[in-house]
């Protein structure tokens, strides 16, 4: 069944895109890259944004947000997704306090879902972020074991992203729709 809603998505190396895709086939909607977003986005009862984490930031989401208000979305979801594990609850509740204003902590439903890292798919700018990431935490002093495990997390690809998480999300933007 055709719904009135439509994903827009930020991807670098493929998970969000992913997410946005299987969102959109569980709903019968568009999923398009933000750029490719509709000069108007007043008719559609619900607009879904989903872009990956990047040092913190939810990547894009600056852009977005000013691109959806003045595309006349009307009530908007945001998903973000990243290599850290759904279970990493504080973390996740700090990166929508920075991302979010208060407004829109209360307004806007928002959502984590664990995708993983593709070194393979990135850019050089990402690399050297990461390395320097990396180096940085080899040279701490009292390196917690949370220390070692960000280190071996972000020095090679995984996969830890699953159909399963779009769930939460798939079924507000039913809500809404
Ligand atoms: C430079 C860099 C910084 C990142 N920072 C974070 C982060 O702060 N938190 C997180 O969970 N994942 C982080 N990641 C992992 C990405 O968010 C993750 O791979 C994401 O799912 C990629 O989405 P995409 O495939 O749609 O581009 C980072 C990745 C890179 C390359």
């Amino acid at each position: 069944m055709e719904s009135n809603m439509i994903i827009l998505y930020n991807s670098k190396t493929g998970f969000t895109r992913k997410y946005a895709q299987l969102l959109a086939e569980e709903l019968g909607c568009p999923a398009l890259p933000l750029g490719d977003a509709p000069a108007d986005l007043s008719g559609y009862a619900a607009v879904a944004f989903g872009s990956r984490l990047h040092a913190g930031t939810l990547d894009g989401w600056k852009k977005a947000r000013k691109l959806l208000n003045s595309r006349g979305a009307k009530k908007l979801v945001v998903f973000a997704t990243g290599a850290m594990p759904n279970g990493a609850g504080e973390q996740i509740r700090k990166v929508w306090e920075q991302n979010l204003t208060p407004g829109e902590l209360d307004a806007v439903p928002h959502f984590y879902l664990q995708a993983g890292l593709c070194l393979e798919k990135l850019g050089a700018g990402d690399r050297a972020m990461l390395k320097v990431a990396g180096w940085a935490m080899g040279r701490k002093k009292d390196r917690t074991p949370e220390d070692q495990a960000f280190q071996d997390a972000i020095s090679r690809s995984y996969d830890i992203s699953d159909p399963k998480y779009i769930r939460p999300v798939a079924d507000c933007l039913r809500e809404l729709g």
